[in-house]
C-alpha cells in the first residue's frame, strides 16, 4: 500500500540534498508496501516556492531523477528550517503514471501540496463542489480533491492557520486516509492527520525528551450531524490554545506510514489515533482533536521503539523474504519467550489473561483474517476446538462482513493480522465490537489500529516482516493460537497428557525448523524441475490443510503460477481430473491419524501417472516408495506438523520466484498492508 514519508527539521540545520536524501532513504524502507510510483516535494532554493519530482516506478528511479534535477550548488547550502513530503502510490484511481503520483498540488503555484493514503470516497462530490468553483483537475486521483479543498478553504478563509485550514478539509472528506501537508503559504510547517490508515511521528532531539506525553487539544464538533457535501460553512474551531509544546529548541520530525522508516533516525515515536491531526509549527508539535470523546485520553503517549535497524536491513541474505524464512528458529522462540515454561508446563499470554475467565463462558470462539493469517486460523482451528471444547470459526474478513454475519455479545473473536491494518480485517473488528463481542487481536505490529483497537491481545514478537509474502508471521501466528489453545486447557485433567506432548514438541520446534532449513538446496533443485511449468497442486488434509492453502498462496503470489491447495479429501470429487502424467503435483504425507487416508489419496494420484514431490517423515521408507522425489522433515506432534510441512513450501515459492525472475519482495501488484477494502 501507498507510504508516506515527510521530514521536517528546525533549528537543526539541513542543506536540501540532505533532506531530499532523507526522504529518498525514507521511501525505500517503505518500499516492501507495494507501489507503483513514487514523488517528493521540497521548498526551492529561494523558499519561495515549492518543487516536486515524481516517477512512475521504483524508489531508484525517482533518486536517479532527483539527482539530475537538483544538480544546482544552491541544493547545498544548509537551511535552518525545512519541510520535505515524499510518497510511494500503490494506484487505487487511476493507473500508475506520474500525472497520478504525489504529492498533488492545490493550483499551478503549488500552495498546497499533499501526500495521502488510502481512499477519499466522497471525492466525486468534493470534486464536483470545486469544478463549479472553477477548479481543474490535472490527475484521476482522489487526493488531488484534497489539495484543493485546503486551497479553496485557505481563498474563502484567508485568517485560518494551516492546521485549522487542514482541520476544516478533513471534516468534509470521507473514507479512509492518512495525509500530510505542506504549503508555501506556511513555511516550515507541517500538517498531518489520520482516519484507519496508519501514520505515526517520529521525535529527534539532541537531548532527552522534556516530556513523554503530548497533551490533546480540543475544538468544537463544528460539522451538524450529516453534512458533509455542503461546503463550506464551517466557523472556526476554538480550542484553547493555539498551540501546545511539545517545545524543543532543535528538533526533527518525520511523519511516517510505519516505523522502518523512522527507526534509524530515532527511537521515539507518537502513533497517531483516527482523527487527530498533527502539526508542527515554529518547532512545536500540537495534536489536535476535534470532537471530545468520553474514552479519550488527555495526551498522546510518546512510545519508545524496540526495533533494531538491523531487523529492517537484509543482511547477508539476497531478499527480504529469503532472510525471513531463515529467521524462523528464531522467531517461533521469539513468540514463545517469556510466555511459555518448558520447566513448569505452564504457559502465561500476559497480555490476554484477565479476560481467560470471559472466554471460557463464550459461546463460540471466531477467527477472522485475510490471506496468510487467515490460514493460520485454519491451521489450529483442529486444535482450539479440541483443547478449548468450544465450537471455533474460520472466517475471511471480506466474506464475513459481505454476509453481516450474526455476532453475539458472548462471542469471542480473533482478529489475526500481520500488519495490524488490514482494512477488511478492521472492519470485521469493527463490526464485532459494536456488537458486542470480545476483541482478541493477534498482531506482529506493536501500535497497529487492530492492536490498539482490541480489548486485549497477544503480540506475536516475530520482528519487522519486511517481504510482502508472509513467512515467519505465519508460523508465529500459529504458536500464538496454539499457546492460547494450551492456556485454555490448563485445568482440564482429561487433557493433561495432550498438554505435555505438545509442549514437549514445542520445545524441539526450533532445531526441528533448523532441520527444514537444510532442505533448501534439494528444494532449489526442485524448483529447477517446477519453474517452467504452469500449474501445481498441493494435495493434504487434516492439520496440513492449511500448509496446502499456504503453499498455494506463495506459489501463486511469488511466481505468478496457478497453484492450488486441494483438500486430499475432495480429490474425487473433481480434482482429480487435472492429474495426469504432467500435471506438478506435491502431496503432504505424514504419519498422523489421518496417514492411511494420505496414502489413499496418494495412490489415487500415482495411478493417474502423476509423479507427485511427497512431503513425509523422515525415513518413512514406505510413504517415499510412491516416488522418486520427495522431502522429508522431522517428526513432531501432529498439531505442530503445519510449521514444519508450511517451510519447503516458502522455500519452494521462493526458490521458483528467483528462477522465473521475479520480483522477491514485492510481487507485482501487492501490497504488504492492504489499508484498502
Ligand atoms: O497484515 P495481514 O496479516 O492482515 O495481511 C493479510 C494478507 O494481506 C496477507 O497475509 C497476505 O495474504 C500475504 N501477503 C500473503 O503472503
Amino acid at each position: 500500500m501507498c507510504g508516506i514519508f515527510a521530514y521536517l527539521n528546525y533549528l537543526t540545520p539541513k542543506s536540501r540534498l540532505e533532506v531530499l536524501d532523507l526522504l529518498v532513504t525514507g521511501l525505500k524502507r517503505l518500499e516492501y508496501r507495494g507501489y507503483d510510483s513514487t514523488g517528493v516535494a521540497i521548498d526551492s532554493p529561494d523558499s519561495k516556492n515549492i518543487v516536486m519530482v515524481k516517477r512512475t516506478g521504483k524508489v531508484k528511479v525517482l533518486e536517479d531523477a532527483i539527482l539530475e534535477h537538483f544538480s544546482g550548488g544552491e541544493y547545498s547550502e544548509p537551511v535552518m528550517t525545512h519541510i520535505g513530503i515524499a510518497h510511494t502510490r500503490w494506484a487505487t484511481h487511476g493507473v500508475p503514471c506520474e500525472r497520478n503520483s504525489h504529492p498533488h498540488r492545490s493550483d499551478e503555484g503549488n500552495g498546497f501540496v499533499v501526500v495521502h493514503n488510502g481512499i477519499i470516497t466522497n471525492y466525486n462530490d468534493v470534486k464536483t463542489f470545486l469544478a463549479k468553483r472553477g477548479y481543474e483537475f490535472e490527475s484521476d486521483t482522489d487526493t488531488e480533491v484534497f489539495a484543493k479543498l485546503v486551497h479553496h478553504l485557505w481563498k474563502t478563509h484567508p485568517t485560518y492557520s494551516f492546521r485549522e485550514l487542514v482541520e476544516q478539509a478533513i471534516l468534509q472528506v470521507e473514507g479512509a486516509f492518512a495525509i500530510a501537508v505542506k504549503s508555501k503559504h506556511f513555511p516550515g510547517e507541517c500538517v498531518a492527520s489520520r482516519r484507519s490508515s496508519p501514520l505515526l511521528v517520529g521525535i529527534k532531539t539532541k537531548t532527552r525528551l522534556a516530556t513523554d506525553h503530548i497533551p490533546i487539544l480540543y475544538g468544537k464538533d463544528i460539522r451538524p450531524h450529516g453534512q458533509t457535501r455542503e461546503l463550506p460553512v464551517l466557523p472556526r474551531s476554538d480550542s484553547t490554545s493555539e498551540f501546545m509544546p511539545l517545545e524543543e529548541k532543535e528538533v526533527e520530525y518525520f511523519f511516517a506510514s510505519d516505523a522502518s522508516a523512522v527507526i534509524e533516525h530515532t527511537n521515539r515515536v507518537i502513533y497517531l489515533e483516527d482523527d487527530d491531526v498533527a502539526a508542527v509549527r515554529d518547532g512545536t508539535l500540537s495534536i489536535h482533536r476535534l470532537k471530545k470523546s468520553l474514552d479519550d485520553p488527555h495526551a498522546r503517549e510518546i512510545t519508545t521503539l524496540k526495533m533494531e535497524i538491523q531487523q529492517i536491513m537484509k543482511g547477508n541474505y539476497d531478499y527480504f523474504m529469503q532472510k525471513e524464512i531463515f529467521e524462523q528458529p528464531d522467531s517461533v522462540v521469539n513468540t514463545m519467550r517469556g510466555r511459555v515454561r518448558f520447566d513448569g508446563n505452564a504457559i502465561v499470554l500476559g497480555g490476554i489473561k484477565d479476560y481467560i475467565p470471559e472466554i471460557k463462558r463464550c459461546r463460540r470462539l471466531m477467527l477472522i483474517g485475510c490471506g496468510t493469517s487467515y490460514h493460520s486460523a485454519v491451521a489450529t482451528r483442529q486444535l482450539l476446538e479440541e483443547l478449548t471444547e468450544l465450537p471455533v470459526m474460520v472466517e475471511l474478513a471480506s466474506d464475513f462482513l459481505d454476509r453481516n454475519t450474526p455476532i453475539f455479545r458472548d462471542d469471542v473473536c480473533f482478529f489475526i493480522s500481520q500488519s495490524g491494518e488490514t482494512a477488511d480485517t478492521l472492519m470485521a473488528l469493527r463490526y464485532c465490537k459494536q456488537r458486542g463481542a470480545l476483541i482478541v487481536g493477534i498482531t506482529n505490529t506493536v501500535g497497529s489500529s487492530i492492536c490498539r483497537e482490541s480489548h486485549c491481545g497477544v503480540h506475536i514478537n516475530a520482528g519487522p516482516e519486511i517481504g510482502v509474502a508472509s513467512t515467519k508471521a505465519y508460523t508465529s501466528q500459529f504458536i500464538s493460537l496454539v499457546m492460547f489453545a494450551l492456556v485454555m486447557s490448563e485445568d482440564r485433567l482429561s487433557l493433561q497428557q495432550r498438554r505435555l506432548e505438545i509442549l514437549q514438541a514445542l520445545s524441539n520446534l526450533a532445531d526441528q525448523i533448523r532441520e527444514v532449513l537444510k532442505l533448501d538446496s534439494k528444494v532449489q533443485e526442485l524448483a529447477k524441475d517446477l519453474y517452467q511449468h504452469k500449474s501445481l497442486l498441493i494435495m493434504g488434509r487434516g492439520y496440513n490443510f492449511a500448509t496446502c492453502l499456504e503453499g498455494a498462496l506463495k506459489v501463486k503470489e511469488l511466481t505468478y503460477m496457478h497453484s492450488e491447495g486441494i483438500m486430499a479429501g475432495e480429490l474425487k470429487h473433481g480434482p482429480l481430473a487435472l492429474v495426469d502424467g504432467s500435471m506438478p503435483v506435491l502431496m503432504i504425507v505424514l504419519r498422523d491419524p489421518v496417514y492411511v487416508k494420505c496414502m489413499n489419496a496418494l495412490q489415487q494420484v500415482t495411478s493417474r501417472k502423476g509423479c507427485p514431490v511427497i512431503i513425509c517423515e523422515e525415513g518413512d521408507e514406505e510413504t517415499k516408495a510412491f516416488s522418486s522425489r520427495h522431502l522429508e522433515i522431522p517428526r513432531t506432534v501432529d498439531c505442530l506438523q503445519g510449521i514444519l510441512t508450511v517451510i519447503p513450501m516458502q522455500l519452494l515459492s521462493y526458490h521458483i520466484a528467483v528462477l522465473r525472475g521475479c520480483d522477491v519482495d514485492c510481487p507485482r501488484n501487492l501490497a504488504k498492508s492492504v489499508t484498502v477494502e
